[in-house]
């Protein structure tokens, strides 16, 4: 650089003509409408400060234009490039999703292969729908000790090129969210060589360009021959949340259509404040950078070498990475396997935070580790205090069982446990792009096999999507995924939590049973005894009717059928006089034929003409009260799939498209259960006799309402009922608004 460029990095260009428009004088009759601070509430005023405010406005000529930058942007991403070697650099106001939708935006086109590690963020998947490319996944390794994502070896990115000549672009995280670096020199030869480009996702990286090289730190990426870089200046250096930087190098990339793309992808009214603090922070990393690093650095090799003397924690070090996915490691991500101490990473997670004596948060904790981010912000006295918070921790820990439960759980779910591999990555059956447009629809888990997923799953660690959408979903990843339910691993990524469904794309002449061919809507109200559900139903099939719509009401059981009479048998006591008297799975039976018989004989039809079916409870009751009986959490989790298989894989009958779950103290629906009593002389049924199970029954709906994702109305307050006229008005507009969001 020569000294002019050295002076020119001691500014900060955009904060500079802010100010200069601030102090001019101009009496604002523009946007923003706070005009400069006068109209600015005082709390606004307290976060912001008069002069933030006075100074954050836009679109003004003195202040240029993100979309066509001539004078302080244009100068701003001058300065950023020169800064990180690149040949141009581009402010970004979505953060790195942002740089990394305008860098697949603006170098792919509809159709166009692109090679992506499985484990990629969801802001590549973004990008990739909205270029229209085609992903080739190719899997990163996985470091078994620790249970995190490595990089993706350059052999796999080898094997890649070699089944995918077609493709156009190869996309690379580096470093990790851990700060593993893979060798992205060799594998920026091995796709140059082929004329593909290398485009990486830095956004745990925008620092590494501020090391020596004889700090052993990996080389930022432009160095290591990247094409384009996206960058999270806000993550580690002191840009405003959402502040990145996309950085360019080469005649591969095309300029003009990344502008383009970005341009197409950012707002029109960039704020002023975020775009000074992307410029501002380049300007504190070009004149402190190297020596602030360095002193991150030690501190963070200081906070390792103590971490690694504690007895029950471990470090992920260098030494760790120098394996096929991993060439080396950002030293400033101190990852802690805490497992020693017989903690889970969330517990220690936990205990950090919440402790009295320390409150320290970690950056991310998973199943065995916690990640400290060191950054030039951080000073002796804070990496001093991290330290003695984890010397508490180990010391609080020491003499107790280190074999903790959820510890245990982790590694009986290994591959000693005999759980099945890891399985391939499945065919791709539809782009991401076809998969978001495309029509979609629930089946049963256990029938998604052949059907293409339109969700993801997956499981921490190690955060690599067993399925994700455009996937041919296999038995292998089926049989993959309940295997490790079994083990207690928790699913992320499905909309239903429990997996007893999978959205899938709708498919026409499927076989599936159940909802996808049918134009009605199932509307259900459910509740426990005594909480207004007669009076509900009714109300809101008048509601509807009174709107025009054709409503048919049923319920269950449906005692004039006479599909019905093992149900009635069972209700009346015929088996034994206490609910427990029949098991689960037999009572359950009963009531899926009951609905059954219905559903071919009378509510097809209603269901094929497009007519609203409401019904005061359904499957979900039944699952309810015959749920409760089980009292091992996981038995009752099979039961529950068992009875999801049942009605609506084996039987095909349909889901319904809405639950209201009216919500009453069950106290409360007693007193309106012996007041119905008293008035109608009508006797309880065995449910409603037994008080404790009652109770018992709320519990579980309550649970039931989160894990189906239930529409709950609160029908009690204060040990008191609420009007049934508002309860009324909560449920209809409940129904109406879904009914309006799937015309
Ligand atoms: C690897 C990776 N890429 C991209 C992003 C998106 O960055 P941003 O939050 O700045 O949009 C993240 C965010 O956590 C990330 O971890």
């Amino acid at each position: 650089m020569t000294e002019s460029r050295q002076d020119a990095q001691r500014h900060a260009p955009i904060a500079e003509a802010m100010r200069a428009y601030s102090t001019d004088g101009a009496l604002a009759f523009h946007t923003p409408g706070h005009k400069q601070g006068l109209g600015a509430h005082a709390l606004l005023q307290s976060l912001v400060t008069d002069e933030g405010l006075r100074e954050e406005v836009s679109l003004m000529e003195e202040l240029d234009d993100l979309h066509e930058p001539t004078m302080c942007i244009a100068e701003a991403e001058r300065l950023a490039a020169e800064l990180y070697g690149a040949d141009r650099a581009y402010l970004m106001v979505n953060g790195t999703t942002g740089a990394i939708h305008a860098m697949l935006f603006g170098t792919l086109a509809p159709g166009d292969t692109v090679l992506v590690p499985r484990n990629a963020h969801r802001s590549v998947i973004g990008g990739i729908v909205l270029a229209g490319a085609k992903p080739v996944w190719m899997a990163p390794e996985v470091d078994e000790h620790f249970g995190i994502p490595m990089g993706v070896a350059p052999e796999t990115v080898r094997q890649a090129v070699r089944e995918h000549p077609e493709a156009k672009a190869a996309l690379l995280v580096y470093p990790t969210y851990y700060g593993v670096a893979t060798d992205l020199a060799a594998i920026a030869r091995i796709l140059h060589d082929v004329g593909m480009l290398l485009l990486v996702d830095e956004a745990h990286g925008p620092h590494l360009r501020f090391f020596d090289e004889s700090s052993g730190q990996p080389k930022q990426a432009l160095d290591c021959d990247a094409d384009a870089v996206a960058q999270s200046t806000h993550k580690l250096l002191g840009a405003m949340t959402q502040g990145s930087l996309l950085l360019t190098q080469g005649a591969r990339i095309d300029d003009e259509r990344i502008r383009a793309a970005a341009s197409l992808l950012q707002t029109t009214s960039p704020n002023q404040l975020l775009m000074a603090s992307i410029d501002i922070a380049r300007m504190q990393m070009a004149t402190e950078g190297r020596a602030r690093w360095a002193e991150a650095l030690r501190l963070a090799d200081k906070l390792r070498a103590a971490i690694d003397e504690m007895p029950g924690l471990h470090c992920l070090g260098a030494a760790d990475c120098q394996t096929p996915g991993a060439s080396g490691l950002d030293r400033t991500k101190v990852t802690v396997d805490v497992t020693g101490l017989g903690l889970t990473g969330p517990e220690a997670e936990a205990w950090l935070r919440h402790n009295d004596t320390c409150k320290i948060q970690c950056e991310l904790s998973d199943a065995r580790n916690v990640l400290f981010l060191v950054t030039y912000a951080d000073t002796e006295e804070t990496i001093g205090k991290l330290i003695t918070a984890l010397r508490a921790l180990v010391k609080e820990r020491q003499g107790r069982n280190t074999a903790a439960a959820g510890v245990q759980a982790l590694d009986d779910s290994s591959a000693a446990a005999g759980l099945p591999p890891l399985p391939p990555v499945p065919e791709t059956a539809a782009d991401p792009r076809t998969a978001f447009f495309a029509s979609k629809e629930r089946v049963t888990f256990e029938k998604a096999a052949g059907r293409t997923a339109a969700e993801q799953v997956m499981f921490y660690p190690p955060g690599i999507p067993i399925l994700a959408p455009g996937d041919r979903v296999t038995e292998d990843a089926i049989r993959y995924i309940r295997a490790m339910q079994a083990v207690g691993r928790k699913i992320v990524g499905p909309e239903d939590a429990s997996l007893q469904t999978l959205l899938v794309l709708r498919e026409s002449g499927t076989e599936e049973k159940g909802r996808q061919d049918l134009k009605g809507k199932l509307i259900i109200i459910e509740a426990g005894d005594g909480s207004g559900k007669a009076t509900q139903t009714k109300a809101l099939y008048d509601h509807l009717v009174r709107d025009g719509r054709t409503v048919h009401r049923v319920e269950f059981p449906d005692y004039a059928s006479d599909s019905s009479a093992l149900v009635r048998m069972y209700l009346s006591g015929k088996f034994g006089g206490h609910a427990d008297d029949v098991n689960a799975y037999a009572a359950s039976t009963f009531f899926a034929v009951d609905r059954y018989a219905s559903y071919r004989t009378k509510w097809k039809a209603w269901y094929e003409a497009g007519d609203i079916i409401l019904a005061d409870r359904y499957t979900t009751s039944n699952m309810v009260h015959q749920a409760v009986k089980i009292e091992d959490k996981d038995e009752r989790e099979e039961f529950l799939a068992w009875l999801w298989d049942l009605e609506f894989g084996k039987l095909g009958l349909p889901i319904p498209d809405a639950v209201v779950f009216l919500d009453m103290d069950p106290a409360v629906a007693n007193q309106l259960i012996a007041a119905r009593a008293k008035e109608t002389g009508a006797k309880e049924d065995i449910h409603e006799k037994d008080k404790a199970y009652l109770a018992k029954c709320h519990a579980a709906y309550l649970d039931l309402a989160k894990k189906y994702s239930w529409k709950t109305v609160k029908c009690s307050e204060g040990g008191q009922p609420r009007e049934i006229e508002e309860i009324h008005a909560e449920v209809y507009a409940a129904v109406a608004g879904m009914l309006e969001t799937q015309a």
